[in-house]
């Protein structure tokens, strides 16, 4: 079985992680038959490789028809967007994963970490969402199941989970990651 994948939000920090992991990544081997990629205006026309096949970024609109065929859309847009785009992905009969804050709270919406809770995506009714990423990672700690459970912690005696979180956000994402790393490459040969 072979998969339509799309992803809006394709351009920015998160979307280009998403496609860096379809390509080098756990997921590697997801077998995709076809990728589409969407952004605003400002991006449409951008050439993006992936998997060694050159895609032009879509210009993205909230109509049902630019969606059809898709399998899976994963979005990774800001909340007001994510709140228009999701029920028009749906519509178009894509499952819709959802990175933004727009569905978290919603109740009709499984709000689904893989590692802890992935039946929970089958109560879908075309959308999905993921929680914010410092929780998602604490949450992989902390759950029971977890590969390096909370519980497996405390059994080797270590104290108190502490977590640094680096947040690229919107326009700053991209200064602010480089900030990021010449901090860390200060701190490690020692300056700070
Ligand atoms: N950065 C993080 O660490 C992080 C982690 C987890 C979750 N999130 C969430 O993931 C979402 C995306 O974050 P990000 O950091 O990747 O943002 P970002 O770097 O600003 O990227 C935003 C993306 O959305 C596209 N976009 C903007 N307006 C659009 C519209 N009207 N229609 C279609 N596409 C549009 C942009 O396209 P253009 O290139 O054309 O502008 C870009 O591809 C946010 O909801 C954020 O809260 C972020």
């Amino acid at each position: 079985m072979t998969y339509s994948v799309g992803v809006v939000g394709a351009t920015g920090q998160v979307g280009r992680e998403f496609l860096r992991i379809l390509e080098e990544g756990e997921r590697a081997d997801l077998p995709i038959s076809s990728l589409r990629l969407f952004a605003s205006q400002r991006s449409a026309g951008k050439r993006i490789t992936v998997r060694g096949q050159e895609h032009i970024v879509e210009c993205a609109e909230p109509d049902p028809a630019l969606f059809a065929g898709l399998d899976f859309v994963v979005s990774a847009i800001g909340d007001e967007e994510a709140r228009v785009y999701s029920p028009v992905i749906a519509k178009a009969g894509a499952l819709n994963v959802d990175k933004s804050n727009a569905w978290r709270m919603d109740p009709t919406v499984p709000l689904v970490v893989p590692e802890v809770n992935p039946e929970a995506a089958r109560g879908h009714h075309g959308i999905i969402a993921g929680p914010n990423c410092s929780t998602n990672s604490r949450m992989k700690a902390a759950s029971p199941s977890g590969e390096h459970s909370f519980s497996e912690w405390r059994s080797f005696c270590l104290g108190p989970i502490s977590m640094t979180m680096l947040l690229g956000r919107g326009d700053y994402s991209r200064p602010s990651m480089l900030f990021a790393a010449a901090l860390a490459m200060q701190f490690r040969i020692g300056r700070i």
